[in-house]
């Protein structure tokens, strides 16, 4: 369970958030919703510690995780895959699932199992199965999305943070990869997902938050939100 209270970030003198909270059940999908420029993707940095909030508190399964280093955050279970396709270029598809489980491979977290799950991230991605030995730099953008998204999952996370997942993806791959979090979600794994197909996010989740300027304006059950009539007008219209 991942609780957020009052959180405020930014960036130097830029401030984005302005005291939000939201919480990420155990089990649960929770997508946060917003137009270009509310503070999504800072919310993300700042849970997984890529920025230090500047006031609130971030708690996960009771722990305080606000103002921790990114890799001590990674340790307690916290995933990130983040916005813009980051995987490590000059290492195999492999390599960089590899290196998703590597608290686990060093003690800092529960080992489980890492081949075995290796084994079932090139089932639930068989594109990255294929391509599991070809340098991560050299597969196309929507595979480079699905190798961050995957080594995420490696983690074995206790939270997953799925940035624009379907970021710059041809239509098919983007219904490839909603099939891809319902799966996940099937398995038990909770994940906050900030997508740009607000309608498609809210079929998957279970809750969702509506950010704007750096403020949560709505939030309610994924089926409510699909049919308030404002947050339909805003963000569920035509392109989205
Ligand atoms: N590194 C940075 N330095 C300064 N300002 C930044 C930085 N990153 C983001 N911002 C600003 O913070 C605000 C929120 O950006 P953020 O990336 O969180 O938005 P977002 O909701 O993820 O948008 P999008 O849907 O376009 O991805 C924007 O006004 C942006 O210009
Ligand atoms: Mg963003």
């Amino acid at each position: 369970m991942l609780t957020i209270k009052n959180l405020e970030a930014g960036y130097g003198k830029v401030h984005v958030l302005h005291g939000i909270s939201l919480e990420v059940p155990k089990g649960k999908v929770v997508t946060l919703i917003g137009s270009n420029g509310a503070g999504k993707t800072t919310t993300m940095r700042a849970i997984s510690g890529m920025i230090s909030p500047t006031a609130g508190e971030i708690t996960l399964n009771g722990e305080r995780i606000d103002g921790m280093e990114s890799f001590s955050i990674a340790k307690r279970g916290l995933a990130h895959s983040p916005e813009g396709r980051r995987v490590f270029a000059t290492m195999t598809v492999t390599d960089n699932l590899t290196l998703g489980a590597f608290p686990r491979l060093t003690g800092s977290r529960p080992k489980g199992d890492v081949a075995g799950d290796l084994g079932r991230a090139m089932d639930l991605f068989p594109r990255l199965k294929e391509r599991r030995n070809q340098l991560a730099g050299t597969l196309s953008g929507g595979e480079q999305q699905m190798l961050a998204m995957a080594r995420a999952v490696m983690l074995n996370p206790e939270v997953v943070l799925l940035d624009e997942p379907s970021m710059g993806l041809a239509p098919i791959l983007v219904e490839e990869v909603f099939k891809i979090i319902a799966n996940l979600k099937s398995q038990g794994v909770t994940m906050l997902l900030v997508e740009q197909f607000a309608a498609a996010a809210l079929n998957v989740a279970d809750y969702g938050y509506v950010l704007e300027n750096g403020r949560i304006s709505v939030h309610g059950e994924a089926s409510r939100l699909k049919n308030d009539p404002a947050v339909k007008a805003a963000y569920l219209g035509g392109g989205h």
